[in-house]
């Protein structure tokens, strides 16, 4: 039987690529533009990093983390996400008094139920700013995301934003909310039951309409954050409200433990069922939880193969392409010689050497195929006289015969 990729883990051809390093070259140039640098983290990190961050009560740690034993019986796990692990390197570094601006890509592995937007292994890029108080940093980052789907040509989306108050009213909350819906347990469905016992705030975006029900006369999240956290939000939506459709939501608490203060998501209808293709917020305590000094954290992540499904075609920035078609008998050292020198006058331009000993004509239907602009054609009559023919591959091209200067000097100045 041949071997087959594992479920839910994609392989990506160089058609797909395509626009993957645009959307890659367009993040790094927003990321740029504001001042973020590049960190890498390695994809396996130990179980209980990932336990004490994301929390054992999230579906991430508890039902889809990639974990094994080593070689030394140690719980290593695939890294489900990268806050944690850029938090564990600032750590590890005993960098938490200073400030930071990291952003960083890679794949993601959840062992979720694959289907149209989700994955096993998925990728992202994330961005972290570590050291930031509550305020200005907020802005920025927002002021990120909108500005990462304008670059994508994205104009069709909505920014949701969500208040979860500090740990205190975080606390208070979850106790109101088991204390009003324990004796409810009989109506309610095992898994918010399990829930409500391990992370009581997720029950508020279950699935279940009679949990939903329920929670119209649940103690409101509302009551307990504090007035000045109330403003921050209402502010956040009033600044925002004519640069992209931006809405507080209540019930948006997010699937990590981590999160304190604002949290977002950026939603698309296009998408489906799927809809996030980002999704963020403040995160305080973590350094602390995971024995680090205290460092204030906000940071989001982008799923990439979510947003790039609302790319648009038109982005696509096609490089001029050129087929070097070599026919006839060559002296390999001489020809390789010219698309050498070629490159060298001017790397921006692809230069596909077809390395074939097929027809002129075969050669030249590939070229057209893979979309070349030009072609140099190199036969032996080519050789001999010194002298190259240049072929416009556009409909109405021309065809001419140039010595070696005169090629060099039409191929610098593509
Ligand atoms: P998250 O919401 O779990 O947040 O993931 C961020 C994004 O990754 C989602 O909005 C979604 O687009 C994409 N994503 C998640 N799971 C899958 C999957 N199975 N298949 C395809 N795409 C997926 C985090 O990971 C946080 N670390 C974000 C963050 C950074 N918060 C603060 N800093």
């Amino acid at each position: 039987m041949n071997i087959q990729s594992l479920r839910g883990m994609p392989d990506f051809f160089p058609n797909d690529l395509q626009k993957w390093h645009l959307l890659e070259s367009v993040l790094s140039q927003v990321f740029h533009a504001y001042s973020t640098e590049e960190i890498r983290t390695p994809l396996l990190e130990s179980t209980e990093l990932f336990s004490r961050s994301v929390g054992n009560s999230s579906d991430i740690v508890n039902k889809e983390l990639y974990s094994f034993l080593d070689k030394n019986k140690k719980s290593i796990s695939l890294r489900p996400e990268g806050s944690a692990s850029v938090i564990r390197a600032i750590i590890q570094k005993k960098q938490e008094h200073e400030k930071h601006k990291l952003w960083y890509q890679g794949p993601m592995f959840r062992y979720e139920r694959p289907q149209k937007g989700r994955f096993r292994q998925f990728h992202q890029v994330g961005v972290e700013y570590l050291g930031f108080e509550e305020g200005l940093s907020e802005y920025e980052l927002i002021s990120m995301v909108i500005k990462i789907n304008e670059q994508l040509g994205i104009s069709k989306y909505t920014l949701k934003i969500n208040h979860l108050g500090d740990a205190e009213a975080k606390e208070n909350f979850c106790t109101a909310l088991k204390s009003y819906l324990e004796p409810h347990a009989p109506l309610l469905h095992e898994k918010d039951i399990a829930r409500l016992k391990s992370n009581p705030l997720r029950v508020l975006d279950s699935k279940e309409d009679a949990t939903q029900l329920l929670l119209k006369n649940a103690p409101k999240f509302e009551d307990f954050i504090s007035e000045q956290s109330k403003i921050f939000l209402q502010d956040l939506v009033k600044y925002y409200s004519d640069q992209c459709d931006v809405c507080v939501d209540s019930k948006l608490v997010r699937g990590l433990d981590y999160y304190t203060g604002l949290v977002f998501e950026v939603i698309s209808e296009e998408l489906g069922a799927q809809d996030a293709f980002l999704g963020g917020g403040r995160y305080d305590h973590l350094s602390s939880e995971l024995g680090g000094k205290s460092m204030p954290a906000i940071g989001f992540a982008v799923g990439l193969e979510r947003i790039i499904e609302l790319m648009t075609a038109e982005n696509l920035d096609v490089k001029t392409k050129v087929a070097l078609i070599i026919v006839g008998e060559q002296d390999n050292q001489k020809t390789y010689k010219i698309a050498h020198e070629l490159r060298e006058a001017n790397l921006d331009i692809t230069l596909d050497a077809f390395l074939s000993n097929s027809s002129l004509k075969s050669q030249l239907r590939r070229a057209n195929k893979s979309h070349c602009n030009f072609a140099i054609i190199i036969g032996s009559d080519e050789r001999s006289s010194g002298q190259f023919t240049w072929k416009n591959l556009s409909e109405h091209g021309d065809q001419k015969l140039l010595s070696f200067e005169e090629l060099l000097e039409a191929y610098k100045n593509l």
